[in-house]
């Protein structure tokens, strides 16, 4: 059977080429970064090496980059250190409505300590507008935290236009870039962020390392503590291989960026005007244009989305309903329910995530098995003769 794999959104293989980097670290040069030694002076400057390949990438500073666990770590770390080193300065926090959940269940809790959180709205194409944030700070906001780009629906939002809305209150903005550090160039003063989380697993580097952004400044509360490590910001042994490998998959993702985004637009237009011309009764979550180039969320009618993910996934096609992070719960997904879609559509919607290794014939083979699919589950669905749903954002093919 086939093994057709389009989750690219949740996680990636490691590539190649970053293996291979980081295969030395683990036995051979397994120095500990913090020992004077000749062992740990040789990975004190590989892990400065990979700090600065980050830090290019995005145009910072290597002082500016913390490096963490993965995405989770950095939104917790930007989000609580934040309020915490804020919190004489005020107890506002300003968020929206579609973001991952290590930002909700971190402001939930920072809620229950007391702070107050504002979780905007957003239209149904999943933007958040710079008018509404600019209406919603207050003098006692301290953070404005807005996603780069929706990991369930692609939606990118406007980030520096944001930014110049945060910057003109004084106050600290952070973007969550998980999605989008390894597909879309990032200029953290274009941006006008002050604090961005980013992951390696994300684009071809290894599970279990990231970094925060942090402009110079910009002060936080350390969370982790017990070492010197990171300047005092996160205590703990470097993760060696792991800092390694995220600096060598940063610096193919720097250089790569622009082709790669030329391919996945190709593909992902082959596989969203494939499907619109296939199957009725399908609806593109997400805006059409201003959308990551990897990612194609549709919603089926008088389809249940977690039956349609089985049963594609018999047939060797993995994707995903909602986000990775959430598919084990049987509730509509937040995002799909604040773009407004009914709970009947968001029951029935997938996630096509496709990548670097995807190929016109996986986007030929998934549009020749998708159709059949879906026609037999809706043949035997109760869903399927009840009214009809009526929504405005089914979209024509391209
Ligand atoms: C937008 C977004 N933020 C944060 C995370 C969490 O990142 P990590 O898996 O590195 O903890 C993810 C992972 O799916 C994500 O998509």
């Amino acid at each position: 059977m086939k093994k057709i794999y389009m989750d690219y959104a949740a996680t990636t293989p490691t590539h190649p080429e970053v293996l291979k980097e980081m295969e030395p670290y683990f036995v051979e040069k397994f120095g500990n970064p913090s020992s004077v030694h000749l062992f740990g002076r040789e990975n004190r400057k590989v892990v400065e090496k990979a700090r600065e390949r980050v830090a290019q990438s995005i145009s910072a500073g290597p002082d500016e980059i913390v490096f963490t666990s993965g995405g989770t770590e950095s939104d917790n770390y930007a989000i609580i250190g934040t309020a915490f080193k804020k919190r004489d300065l005020g107890d506002h926090i300003i968020t929206c409505a579609i973001e991952h959940h290590a930002v909700l269940e971190t402001c939930q809790f920072l809620e229950s300590q007391g702070f107050k959180v504002t979780y905007l709205p957003v239209d149904n194409h999943g933007f958040v507008y710079p008018s509404d944030i600019k209406k919603a700070i207050t003098g006692k906001t301290i953070l404005v935290s807005i996603m780069h780009a929706n990991n369930e629906i692609g939606t990118i939002e406007p980030i520096a236009e944001i930014g110049r809305v945060v910057k003109a209150a004084g106050v600290c903005f952070h973007t969550d870039a998980v999605q989008t550090a390894g597909i879309l160039d990032i200029h953290v003063d274009e941006l006008g962020v002050d604090l961005l989380a980013i992951s390696a697993h994300k684009f071809y580097g290894p599970k279990g390392i990231g970094a925060l952004y942090v402009r110079e400044g910009t002060e936080l509360e350390t969370l982790i503590h017990g070492g010197h490590q990171e300047r005092r910001r996160r205590a703990g042994t470097e993760n060696v291989p792991g800092i390694v490998g995220f600096g060598k998959a940063m610096e193919i993702a720097s250089s790569e960026r622009a082709m790669y985004r030329e391919k996945l637009t190709y593909l992902r237009n082959k596989l969203m005007s494939g499907i619109f011309e296939r199957i009725d009764d399908v609806y593109l979550n997400g805006h059409p244009k201003e959308r990551l180039p990897n990612n194609v969320s549709v919603s089926f009618e008088f389809v249940e989305g977690e039956s349609l993910l089985l049963n594609l996934d018999m047939n060797g096609i993995a994707c995903s309903s909602g986000s990775a992070c959430t598919s084990d719960t049987p509730e509509p997904s937040h995002v799909l329910t604040a773009i407004g879609t009914p709970t009947v559509l968001a029951r029935g919607s997938l996630r096509f995530s496709i990548g670097r290794w995807t190929t016109e014939e996986d986007i030929d083979y998934v549009l020749s098995v998708l159709p059949e699919t879906v026609e037999k589950m809706r043949a035997i669905s109760p869903l399927k003769n009840k009214s009809g749903i009526s929504t405005s954002s089914q979209v024509p093919p391209g």
